[in-house]
């Protein structure tokens, strides 16, 4: 591991000035990447105004980052790989406590390259969907958050392709180079996965997706942050360091929304909110309902074969494996996955190792249930009755287990008519969009915040809360 090249061509601490291959392969991909940028990275005038972001420049724990104004097209998008732990074995599997692998093994290649793929197409996409929303941010404040979102998410996808081009020869340029030419939402090359391909275009709608579907991200990083493929582990621990702050702006956004509807409630008891132009409740319950199923997706089937290989095989570990389990092996345990049988729901032994996703989907619904106890303690305090929840994990799939048949926000089994008759209850409606659409107006004064959104308790980085994020 060499150390940090802030000021080569492409930042890195990969010694990349040393492997003229692979720098060679990244050079030629930088210009498409830019030019991907160009068209679909954030829509407006943005890319040619001072942004203060902040920049990841060492894979150090304190002072991993700058801040400083940038215009997004000249941000760093740099390679950081933490530094390999000699000695380092895998932590789980059938191949546990054995040295992890530096190279590709020949037998996991197409299913490390599909995963690195996957993960991969994840980052540009969510930047696709969200390229609109600079035209409408509540503040500056917000303004600068989600660009900051956008360029690291640019940032990980570098990662991904760092990894497919120093590790997967050929095949691996060609996926390089397929990460830039599928688009969110385009039905004839779509992004990979489905809650990629959804339409972002409201704020509600970013603060819900960067609550629940970037924390999907969280879960997936961490469990490849286990993997016996020391390269993928360790280029996912960096990413998770990012991904914190992508969850942040998450979790504080519907908080400042739900935060000021509380006040106008107190102020205007028994008024409709919209009348005030800010978003009732029940919008934002409609909005996490979504969010939260699609992103319930991403984590695979129920019971899962393929789940099975990969930990089996030390691909994909379990969250925290290391430090949260004792027993690495999962053999001869099982776990009770609820399931449709003969048109009732019941339930089925499932051998451990089958049911990894479910595992891990366990641990992610444990800490999205954490942001919605932090909102409706804020409910709480402001002395509002209304509570957000999360439906449950059965509710509204469209992946895995649950797919093939129709459950109430409750999990319980229902016929598809009963489904569709609540759907306009459940869900975001045109008229729903429409609205969010009438109130989402810029506000790009210093200081100031839309009418619909509570102010930050705190500013980026420690600055004063008419602080000038982007200079405009
Ligand atoms: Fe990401
Ligand atoms: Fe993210």
């Amino acid at each position: 591991m060499s150390e940090v090249n802030r000021y080569e061509k492409i930042p890195n601490n990969v010694n990349l000035s040393h492997d003229r291959r692979l720098q060679r392969a990244l050079e030629h991909w930088l210009p498409k990447y830019q030019s991907w940028w160009q068209d679909m990275g954030p829509c407006g005038d943005w890319q040619d105004k001072d942004i203060y972001l902040r920049t990841a420049v060492s894979v150090d724990a304190d002072g991993w980052a700058d801040f400083r104004y940038v215009k997004m097209p000249d941000y760093r998008w740099g390679i950081f790989v933490p530094p390999a732990t000699p000695g380092r074995t895998i932590g789980f599997g059938d191949v546990a406590d054995q040295p992890v692998w530096d190279k590709v093994p020949g037998e996991h290649r197409n299913i490390l390259r599909r995963i690195i793929v996957t993960q991969g197409d994840t980052e540009p996409a969510s930047v696709e969907q969200q390229r609109m929303l600079g035209n409408t941010a509540p503040s500056l404040y917000d303004l600068r958050n989600l660009f900051q979102v956008n360029v690291e998410e640019g940032r990980h996808l570098w990662a991904m392709v760092y990894l497919l081009q120093s590790y997967f020869g050929k095949d691996g340029r060609e996926e390089a180079e397929e990460l830039l030419q599928r688009r969110s939402g385009n039905p004839d090359k779509p992004r990979i996965l489905d809650a990629f391909n959804q339409p972002c275009s409201d704020w509600l709608s970013f603060f819900a997706f960067t609550m629940f579907t970037d924390r999907d991200g969280k879960y997936q990083l961490a469990s490849l942050a286990e993997s016996g493929f020391d390269p993928l582990a360790r280029t996912c621990k960096f990413m998770l360091t990012e991904e914190a702050h992508h969850m942040f702006v998450g979790v504080t956004g519907i908080e400042r929304i739900l935060q000021r509807t509380a006040q106008i409630t107190k102020e205007d008891p028994g008024e409709d909110v919209r009348k005030h132009g800010c978003i009732d409740f029940e919008t934002v319950q409609k909005a996490v309902n979504f969010w939260y199923s699609y992103s319930l997706d991403l984590f695979g089937g129920e019971i899962s074969s393929n789940a099975a290989q990969y930990f089996s095989t030390g691909i994909k570990g379990r969250y925290r494996e290391k430090d949260q389990y004792t027993e690495h092996a999962a053999l001869d345990q099982f776990k009770s996955v609820p399931v449709v049988e003969n048109g009732i729901l019941t339930s089925r032994e499932v051998a451990l190792r089958n049911a990894m996703n479910e595992v891990l989907r366990d641990e992610y619904v444990v800490d999205c249930q954490k942001g919605v106890d932090r909102w409706n303690k804020t409910l709480e305090k402001e002395g509002v009755d209304f509570r957000v929840t999360l439906p449950s994990r059965r509710f509204h799939r469209h992946q895995g287990e649950y797919s093939n048949n129709f459950f109430n926000r409750e999990g319980d089994l229902i016929d598809e008519a009963s489904f569709r008759a609540k759907e306009k209850d459940w869900f975001l409606q045109s008229e729903d969009f429409s609205y969010l659409d009438s109130i989402m107006q810029p506000c790009y004064e210093r200081g100031k915040m839309a009418n619909w959104i509570a102010a930050p308790r705190k500013g980026i980085n420690r600055q004063e809360p008419d602080f000038e994020y982007v200079k405009l």
